[in-house]
């Protein structure tokens, strides 16, 4: 394990480790701003196609596609190379070198392949390029994969193909040498190589940790990972003058990354690998869905790449493949395309080029779907766009049909004025008033552009604006798995063991209309549509964009067994204290919180119990709004 010294070492003297109170105001916006992420990222990757059997006619014949298909001026963009392009670490120096048989534009003279041929073919194509590394010494495909082929060849040092110890290094030789403008950083190398494993016991491989236990989060050392994504971000920085990078985190919703993904990356994946089968499908969309108000413009939700064109999602199945296209559009979830687009036949080009669906991933807002209505088997989805319109997304999980009212109130639009949908795959435009009922077919996504009047008068609520409101401490003292995520038989253990046990932690994260462990809203029986559910002693950033008063009704949620402690609400704008409530405990009614926030740019919303048990001990910030007036 990484003692505190060595975590200390990796930080290297630059770093401060926050301190003190973490609940005292900032007045600072905390989550990930660093890199090229301002809308979700869009591009494509090897890995869902190729694995590891990839070389460098793949990759630019992919490009070319998505370019000559019109795709690049859609938005993708990223090209991304994944595991199984290094064939070793050249020692004594320890510069990488690349299998130069896959990729023989690397071939430039001097003592080394370079890939700066390649990442240049592709900026003049107009795209970026991206590129894959471990933190730990060992890729995923080094524990993985069935034969060695692919994988580095020569000696166990050689082999030794991740960041571990080597993250200036690399990072350098990737951003300012080989000019790439993406990583994705695996986590393998810190979870495989446990010293009883067989593959280190052969003699194959170091041992390393392990530091990180999929599926008990307990097992995992959170601190050592973060402090290497911190020291990974520092050399991004430095080798990115013009900040033109992204970082993307892949340690599957292990290490309770679901909670800090957002304050070290661009994007953070929330689950374990999508395979082309419904159930895992579920499984990754469930980790992302409940998680809107950690997703915001340059620290986004990742449930992993589109598998479309494959299995469950191929061209037999237009269903679900536009069920997931859909869904990762609205959940603004990373939009990369993982088939092999020479191959690709015109329908399903037809669905990753949906002009707009993709604009409602890359609406400037960044707001993520929130759920409207939630059962195990229907969920409707809603997303405020920058222009004040919605997104909504009506999404059949099961395996019968159904009718499905939907609601002005699900909108948040008002209900005696006329609502348009347009179907975004049809085109077809309706109006209703109040409800309508729609009909959705298994496995279906109805998706819609809705208009109509805000139910809330010159302002939103600040669940409509989650991609604004960031739950810097959300209170969860020890991460614990998220019984409400899908389990799957499709899952990588597949059906031999014991089956996909709760693993993701998260649960009792912060909530966007809803209290932090699912119910509705509620103080003292004060029941509320619109709020943010989150546990106590934790502290909410919101950024405000131009407007003039604060408003909410504040108390200990109705869902608290907590009964005895008291709670205080504060409000501070830019770091200083806007109001107060009186202290309050389960079953007092809610307490009004009105303050002007003109010129304010960061309000804190900080909920505060010395003595409260956080975890027991939910509460609601029920119809919190910013207004105009
Ligand atoms: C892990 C990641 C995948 C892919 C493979 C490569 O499983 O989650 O997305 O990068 O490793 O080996």
């Amino acid at each position: 394990m990484l003692t505190a010294g060595v975590i200390a070492a990796l930080l290297g003297p630059s770093i401060a480790v926050a301190q003190g109170d973490p609940l005292a105001p900032t007045g600072r916006w905390s989550a990930n701003m660093a890199g090229r992420a301002s809308t979700p990222p869009m591009g494509w990757s090897t890995w869902n196609a190729f694995a590891t059997d990839i070389d460098e006619d793949k990759i630019l014949g992919s490009a070319r596609q998505i370019v000559d298909s019109g795709l690049a001026a859609k938005g993708y963009r990223y090209i991304n190379i994944d595991d199984g392009w290094a064939l070793k670490r050249r020692m004594p120096d320890g510069r990488m070198i690349i299998r130069d048989d896959k990729f023989p534009s690397s071939r430039v003279g001097g003592d080394a392949p370079s890939f700066k041929p390649f990442t240049e073919k592709l900026h003049a194509m107009g795209l970026k390029a991206g590129i894959y590394s471990d933190l730990g010494r060992n890729t995923c495909s080094e524990a993985h994969s069935p034969t060695d082929t692919d994988l580095p060849k020569g000696t166990v040092l050689e082999r030794e193909v991740g960041l571990y110890g080597r993250i200036d290094q690399d990072i350098a030789l990737y951003f300012k040498d080989w000019g790439f403008d993406f990583i994705k950083v695996d986590g393998c190398g810190l979870r495989d190589y446990a010293p009883q494993s067989e593959r280190v016991r052969s003699g194959k491989f170091r041992a390393l940790g392990p530091f990180l236990d999929s599926s008990e989060v307990m097992r995992t050392n959170i601190a050592a990972i973060q402090a290497m994504f911190r020291q990974i971000n520092v050399a991004l920085t430095r080798e990115n003058p013009d900040g033109d990078y992204l970082l993307s985190l892949c340690v599957w919703g292990a290490a309770n990354v679901r909670a800090w993904g957002k304050d070290y990356g661009a994007i953070s994946r929330t689950s374990d690998d999508i395979s082309p089968a419904w159930g895992r499908l579920l499984v990754n969309y469930d980790t992302t869905v409940t998680r809107p108000l950690y997703a915001h413009p340059g620290s986004w939700n990742d449930p992993d790449m589109l598998h479309i064109g494959a299995g469950d999602f191929d061209a037999d199945h237009l269903t679900e493949a536009r069920s997931h296209f859909a869904l990762w559009a609205v959940l603004n979830a990373p939009l990369m395309i993982g088939t092999d687009l020479r191959k690709t036949p015109q329908a399903l080009l037809d669905v990753f080029g949906n002009a707009d669906i993709i604009a409602l991933n890359q609406d400037p807002a960044g707001n993520q779907a929130t759920l409207a209505h939630d059962s195990s088997d229907v969920q409707i989805l809603v997303k405020t766009l920058a222009s004040g319109d919605k997104a909504v997304a009506i999404f059949n999980r099961g395996s019968g049909d159904y009718d499905v009212d939907l609601s002005a109130s699900h909108l948040k639009f008002s209900q005696d004025a006329p609502i348009e949908l347009v179907d975004l795959w049809s085109k077809q435009v309706s109006t209703f008033t109040k409800r309508t009922r729609l009909h959705v077919k298994p496995r279906e996504t109805l998706i819609f552009r809705a208009h109509g009047k805000h139910a809330l008068q010159g302002g939103y609520y600040l669940s409509e604006q989650p991609g604004s409101v960031n739950p810097a401490v959300d209170g969860v003292l020890y991460p614990t798995p998220d019984p409400s995520i899908f389990r799957t038989g499709a899952g990588w253990g597949g059906t031999g063991g014991a089956g996909d046990r709760p693993s993701y932690a998260g649960w009792g994260g912060a909530r966007a209309d809803s209290a932090p462990y699912g119910q509705l809203l509620q103080i003292a029986g004060q029941r509320f549509t619109a709020g943010i559910g989150i546990l106590a002693n934790s502290r909410l950033e919101v950024r405000n964009h131009g407007a003039q008063r604060f408003t909410t009704l504040v108390g200990v949620d109705d869902s608290a067994s907590d009964k005895a402690s008291d709670v205080t609400f504060a409000v501070y704008g830019d770091g200083k204290l806007l109001a107060t409530s009186k202290a309050t405990k389960w079953g007092m009614p809610a307490q009004s919180i009105s303050v002007p926030v003109a010129g304010v740019k960061l309000i804190e919303l900080v909920a505060r119990s010395p003595r409260g048990d956080n975890q027991r001990l939910p509460v609601t910030w029920g119809e919190a709004a910013l207004l105009e007036r």
